[in-house]
């Protein structure tokens, strides 16, 4: 299949040459991580959210967080927190770092996010997110862009009225992950809401929620007519995701990865994540999150799942892949 899907966006003053965004996940979208997201072609990959408090009290810690290089192009970083002066404050700090877009997160529901009136909560505030995004607008050329949810709960439904106190305030482009704050990560994305802002922006919407197959992302554009997607548990879930995806939209036949490249794929994941900690055991750590997305499906799996478990470097790992190939690929 070829369509019109893939294509190039404007967001602001920046020419993107395509449409295909890594959502910021916490403890997930580290640089080392984003960098294999984008060689297989995400054309934006946003950094963990940041906290603004957090640079307000604790600089040095958290912009670790949005460490960046050369080939980390293009870089959203995503800042959390209640009020407009602490945003602008925390912005200052970081103004001059290297990134391409600042992100209000408008969308966290997790219970200590929302216990500090950020993320969500930040939904029942429009006034408060045009106050944001006009204040950073004031310090800054870059786009500043917006990811919401539809709203509180089913009967708050306000993401319209979220979208135009951040148009008018500057937004560049809005994200909607159409469920509610309420909802956590239960039940459907209602992607209907993200037609029906689409509809309505002047801005570039951007459609997130439930994409697991190259399927999904077709179907996403079908239905919403969005101008880019953002993937988020689906790359967790299956770390090709990106190619699958691109492949799909631009008309060119995916071969599915052998059980030997998605093993290869998984030891040079954690041997990245290794050189950019320099720590074994930490990179190993924070491995065991992605791992179980690089060997869904292959055969006699939950031995080398407990075992990967209990290792604690990226050697051990890679020599246990080595004897997982031998004693069990070459048997299937
Ligand atoms: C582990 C995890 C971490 C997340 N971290 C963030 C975050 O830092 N900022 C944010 O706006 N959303 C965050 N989200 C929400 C996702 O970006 C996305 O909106 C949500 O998962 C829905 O998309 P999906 O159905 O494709 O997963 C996170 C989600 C997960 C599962």
């Amino acid at each position: 299949m070829k369509n019109s899907f893939f294509h190039s966006i404007k967001i602001g003053n920046l020419d993107v040459t395509g449409n295909i965004f890594v959502a910021p996940l916490a403890g997930y979208t580290n640089l080392p991580t984003r960098l294999l997201y984008r060689k297989q072609g995400a054309s934006i990959a946003y950094a963990e959210m940041v906290s603004a408090e957090g640079l307000n009290y604790n600089f040095g810690k958290s912009v670790k967080l949005i460490d960046t290089c050369n080939e980390d192009k293009l870089l959203g970083v995503q800042l959390f927190g209640y009020n407009a002066e602490r945003f602008i404050s925390a912005f200052e700090k970081i103004k001059n770092e290297n990134f391409d877009i600042i992100d209000i997160n408008c969308g966290c529901s997790v219970k200590k996010i929302i216990k500090s009136n950020s993320g969500a909560a930040l939904l029942k505030s429009p006034d408060e997110i045009y106050r944001t995004i006009k204040g950073l607008k004031e310090l800054t050329d870059k786009p500043v862009t917006l990811k919401i949810r539809s709203g509180w709960d089913l009967q708050s439904i306000n993401y319209t009225e979220v979208y135009d106190a951040a148009e008018k305030a500057g937004a560049a482009l809005i994200t909607l992950h159409p469920r509610t704050k309420s909802m956590l990560f239960s039940g459907k994305a209602d992607w209907q809401h993200i037609k029906q802002l689409k509809q309505y922006s002047k801005i570039p919407v951007i459609g997130n929620g439930d994409i697991f197959t190259a399927d999904d992302a077709v179907r996403m554009f079908e239905e919403t007519g969005c101008d880019g997607i953002m993937l988020a548990r689906g790359i967790i879930e299956n770390p090709f995701l990106i190619e699958e995806i691109i492949a799909k939209l631009t008309g060119n036949i995916y071969i599915p990865k052998s059980h030997e490249e998605k093993l290869d794929a998984a030891v040079l994941h954690c041997r990245k994540l290794e050189e950019y900690m320099q720590n074994s055991e930490r990179a190993m750590v924070e491995f065991r999150k992605f791992f179980h997305g690089y060997v869904k499906g292959l055969p006699g799996v939950s031995n080398l799942r407990s075992v990967v478990n209990t290792i604690k470097s990226c050697d051990e790992f890679a020599k246990t892949v080595d004897l997982y190939k031998e004693r069990i690929l070459v048997r299937n």
